[in-house]
């Protein structure tokens, strides 16, 4: 009897590593259908030992890697550029003890990223204007007094927004920047002397009276009309932009000459000569803004698509940011592209519902959809880490979660987090999956550490989603990890390629 058992386990553990989808409760108490749960392998051991590595990067073990072999290939679509991407830990300096802190850091600032969304698109469909907006006084800038511009500043002390980064080189010759991406704004600025104010950075300021290719815009200029908040002072365009979180730039708009690495450059391009910037991405000299209207990088350089992808953001690895490389991979999972009529920065797409371990979620499509006033609707975006949803279709996507996730052991809930395990004693365990339907029939099906985060380094792991009380649900960076996400603007449509960084 005794001598029969090990070939049994045996065979049940190979059954259990072959198949992908696993009987995964007694048929007894669960209905047929849903007796065969989707799952999907997380690597306990491997991401723990990454949240120890986090801890201890410096900005000095930066490599900046030549992009020959990719520039060499993207280089037969003339006008195509690329730029190396980077998690933002690795330029910042480690200030955090524990992994737990660092996350407390990330999500608090994730919240003011979210909050920060959500004014401008509030203001955007005129639920509250600009002078609703308290400015707050201890900030008003030298260069532009509170009655030149509002300062749109919600509450709260600013975080720094800015995940990701590549190096841009501006003026001429070209200083080497570091710059955030962001696809929920628009418009490009930099840190710029002389500085009213500037934070930290671990470039160089950015001197204009060095470069040859730095021209003042006037008033009357077509890129200072598209500005939302401008003003003119000697007849020179001065802009400001606030992020809604209390982070704001001020200073002169410009234009420059903007340098990607070895695959080219683009002349002229508007970008915020800033002054006096408070409260943003310490760090970073700037920001690249990769939104939909007019004064996005995207549009000034008139590309018909842009790609991302977003490594680990707990890793020293790097990707790639790439402009004008082609149409979709073959293999990418597409979603349309929704315009919001109201607000042309963000970007929407068609999402019909969301399923787990195989099964639709029972969600209103409806909870997704833009309605006519531009409320609604979901957004891509690179810099929320936590993809939000609507307080009710998020519950239903924990509930369903949950009733397949039993047999794991729970642990209390952490900051936004309502769903939270304790892996402390596993190696790796598998999970049901979870995937995004959207409109055209494709499916997106998350990696396992696209939605069971660790939130410290002993083991606990939390189902990286969170409720919304705001109409518009946003697809975090996190959900968007080791995803090429490509947005074909020519076709309207996204693209999202899994491990393709
Ligand atoms: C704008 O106001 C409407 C009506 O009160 C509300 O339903 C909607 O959620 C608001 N939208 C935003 C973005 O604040």
């Amino acid at each position: 009897m005794a001598a029969s058992s090990p070939p049994l386990l045996l065979f049940f553990f190979l059954f259990l590593l072959s198949s992908s989808s696993i009987p995964f409760s007694s048929s007894r108490t669960v209905p047929y259908e849903y007796s065969q749960i989707d799952t999907a392998f997380l690597d306990v051991s491997a991401t723990l030992e990454q949240t120890l590595d986090v801890l201890s990067f410096s900005p000095q073990t930066l490599q900046e890697e030549p992009l020959e072999t990719v520039a060499a290939t993207a280089a037969a679509a003339p006008g195509s550029f690329l730029l190396r991407l980077h998690p933002r830990e690795t330029l910042t300096e480690p200030t955090h003890e524990d992994y737990r802190s660092l996350v407390l850091t990330r999500l608090a600032r994730d919240t003011a990223r979210v909050d920060s969304l959500n004014a401008k698109l509030a203001l955007a469909l005129g639920n509250v204007t600009r002078s609703d907006l308290k400015p707050d006084r201890s900030r008003s800038s030298e260069l532009l007094r509170p009655e030149d511009l509002s300062t749109p500043v919600m509450s709260g002390t600013s975080q720094g927004s800015g995940e990701y980064f590549s190096r841009v080189g501006v003026g001429s010759p070209p200083g080497q920047y570091y710059m955030v991406l962001d696809t929920g704004s628009d418009v490009n600025w930099l840190q710029c002397q002389p500085c009213a104010d500037c934070y930290q950075q671990a470039d160089p300021v950015y001197n204009p009276s060095a470069s040859s290719t730095h021209r003042a815009l006037t008033c009357g200029a077509p890129q200072c009309a598209a500005l939302e908040v401008s003003s003119c002072r000697s007849n020179q365009c001065l802009y400001q932009v606030s992020y809604g979180d209390g982070s704001f730039t001020v200073g002169n708009f410009v234009t420059e000459t903007l340098t990607f690495g070895n695959s080219g450059k683009v002349n002229d391009v508007a970008l915020g000569c800033g002054h006096d910037n408070e409260g943003l991405f310490v760090g970073s000299a700037g920001l690249l803004g990769l939104g939909g209207g007019p004064l996005s990088l995207t549009n000034q350089i008139k590309t018909s698509s842009f790609s991302y992808c977003l490594v680990d953001r707990d890793s020293t690895k790097s990707s790639t940011l790439e402009f004008n490389t082609g149409g979709l991979a073959a293999d990418s999972v597409t979603a349309p592209l929704v315009k919001n009529s109201k607000m042309d920065t963000f970007y929407y797409v068609g999402l019909t519902g969301m399923s787990v371990g195989g099964s639709l979620v029972s969600i209103p499509p409806s909870l997704f959809q833009m309605d006519d006033s531009g409320n609604g609707g979901i957004i891509v975006d690179s810099g929320t880490a936590i993809t939000r949803l609507q307080t009710e279709a998020y519950n239903s996507l924990r509930d369903a979660f949950v009733k397949m996730t039993k047999n794991l052991k729970p642990a209390s809930g952490f900051a936004l987090f309502d769903t939270c395990y304790d892996f402390s004693s596993l190696s790796q365990v598998r999970v049901p999956t979870v995937s995004f339907h959207f409109a055209g029939g494709k499916a997106l099906t998350l990696p396992a550490k696209n939605y069971l985060i660790p939130v410290d380094s002993a083991g606990t792991f939390c189902f990286a989603f969170a409720p919304t009380s705001s109409s518009m649900s946003i697809i975090g960076n996190v959900q968007q990890q080791g995803t090429r996400v490509a947005f074909d603007l020519a076709s309207s449509l996204v693209g999202f390629s899994p491990n393709k960084c």
